[in-house]
């Protein structure tokens, strides 16, 4: 297969990227397209790792007030950084999951009609929660597209009155912002929605999306996993309420590190039920008698975290900020332009969004039975993983023209023999 025409601009946006690539040892071993699903372990990544054993093994204990706590602090600044807000309104988390599962234990109020709650948003958002304070709001909408933690949250609090409406995906690609109108309504506590779907790599429209759920008095929680490192984002332009995400994919920095960002009023007005000595305002005072929740973004954080992980994590980040998120976008992007070019010419069915403003990191080809196709790359040394229905094709900054058409080529008569 031949790169006939590089897409527009394409000379100029890789030029430098891909000295970076000697940073990443994966890539000399694989022809690595599985981005999305876990980011390649920078050099940097694993120095960092090593700085963390050393003050471990040297300092002991000493080590959390000499150096960790700075660095889960520094960390929360590489995350303020990412979404325009600066670090002390972040939430260190383990993963979304429990980021989310914070906000969800902070809702309850909201989903059972008692006014307190909605009355401190109405005041602190200056429009109407509810057009009765008193109105239970017991349904949070999600979509098809959107990865299961961020609808389980909500199934899990059936048994509280919380109903989960999932809205479908009528080209399986996004959900139109109409279909979010038509279905939110006065008993909508919030919806929550991928910022990019891990599905198909689509962008959503949040500012839209804002909008329509604070005419409706409803919050808008965003998973922004898919998208960090990858759209440039500034939380406050978009007006979401909540805005989780973290570091396995597009910012290099493995698991165990993920965070929660609340609007600051937000954060004001909901206490979360769920909750770890980290979030103490008095920390260090060892009161086990009251709680008095700190003032900041910690108010949403929970026990001891995984500082290893967390120093794997600034390792990416560093990468992050050194290449920065427009330059990391517009690679990508176009890669993954190329990638769509390629598999139409080959005649694969190719599910994601033709235009790259809409698009993050992900090229879904439609494949029914797509687990031994990916097992048959893999064996080739190609790694692209597999969803239900799709195989998800994801070039990275660090990837080459040539590698996206080699796994184009391969993929085209693995897809064809299953056809
Ligand atoms: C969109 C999205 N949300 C969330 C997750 C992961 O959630 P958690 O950090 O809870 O494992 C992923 C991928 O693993 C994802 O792609």
């Amino acid at each position: 297969m031949t790169i006939t025409s590089a897409p527009s601009g394409q000379a100029a946006r890789d030029s430098g990227l891909l000295r970076y690539r000697p940073e990443f040892p994966l890539l000399s071993a694989t022809t690595y397209l599985n981005t999305c699903s876990l980011g390649a372990l920078p050099a940097r990544g694993r120095h960092k790792l090593d700085e963390f054993l050393d003050q471990w093994e040297r300092l002991g204990a000493s080590a959390w007030y000499s150096h960790w706590m700075d660095e889960l602090a520094a960390l929360r600044d590489d995350f303020g950084w990412l979404i325009g807000r600066p670090g002390s309104e972040v939430a260190l988390a383990p993963n979304v999951s429990v980021a989310l599962a914070s906000v969800a234990s902070a809702m309850g109020p909201l989903h059972s009609g008692e006014p307190t709650t909605a009355a401190r948003l109405a005041e602190a958002w200056g429009f109407a929660v509810s057009p009765r304070p008193t109105a239970r709001r017991p349904r949070v909408i999600t979509t098809a597209l959107d990865f299961p933690t961020v609808g389980h949250q909500w199934l899990a609090r059936r048994s509280l009155g919380v109903e989960l409406v999932v809205l479908p995906s009528p080209d399986g690609l996004t959900v139109p912002l109409a279909d979010f109108e038509a279905a939110i309504d006065e008993r909508t506590a919030a919806v929550a929605t991928g910022h990019v779907y891990y599905t198909t790599g689509a962008v959503q429209d949040l500012a839209g999306l804002a909008r329509i759920c604070h005419r409706n008095g409803a919050l808008l929680i965003a998973d922004g996993y898919q998208a960090s490192g990858l759209i440039p984002t500034d939380v406050a332009a978009l007006d979401v309420d909540a805005y989780v995400s973290g570091t396995l994919k597009w910012l290099f920095g493995g698991p165990g590190n993920a965070f929660l960002w609340l609007r600051p009023e937000i954060r004001d007005a909901l206490d979360p039920t769920t909750t770890g000595w980290f979030s103490s305002a008095r920390q260090f005072a060892f009161d086990v008698e009251h709680l008095d929740l700190a003032t900041d973004g910690r108010k949403f954080e929970m026990g001891t975290p995984a500082v290893p992980a967390a120093f794997i994590a600034r390792g990416g980040m560093s990468l992050v900020r050194e290449i920065g998120v427009e330059a990391l976008h517009a690679r990508t992007v176009d890669l993954g332009t190329l990638c769509i070019r390629l598999a139409e010419e080959a005649g694969v069915p190719v599910q994601a969004v033709r235009d790259p403003a809409w698009r993050a990191g992900i090229v879904a080809i439609a494949v029914a039975d797509p687990a031994p196709v990916v097992a048959a790359l893999a064996s080739q040394g190609r790694i692209v993983d597999a969803r239900p229905g799709i195989i998800r094709l994801s070039p990275a900054f660090y990837n080459t023209e040539e590698e996206v058409a080699a796994v184009i080529e391969a993929i085209v008569p693995l897809v064809n023999a299953r056809e």
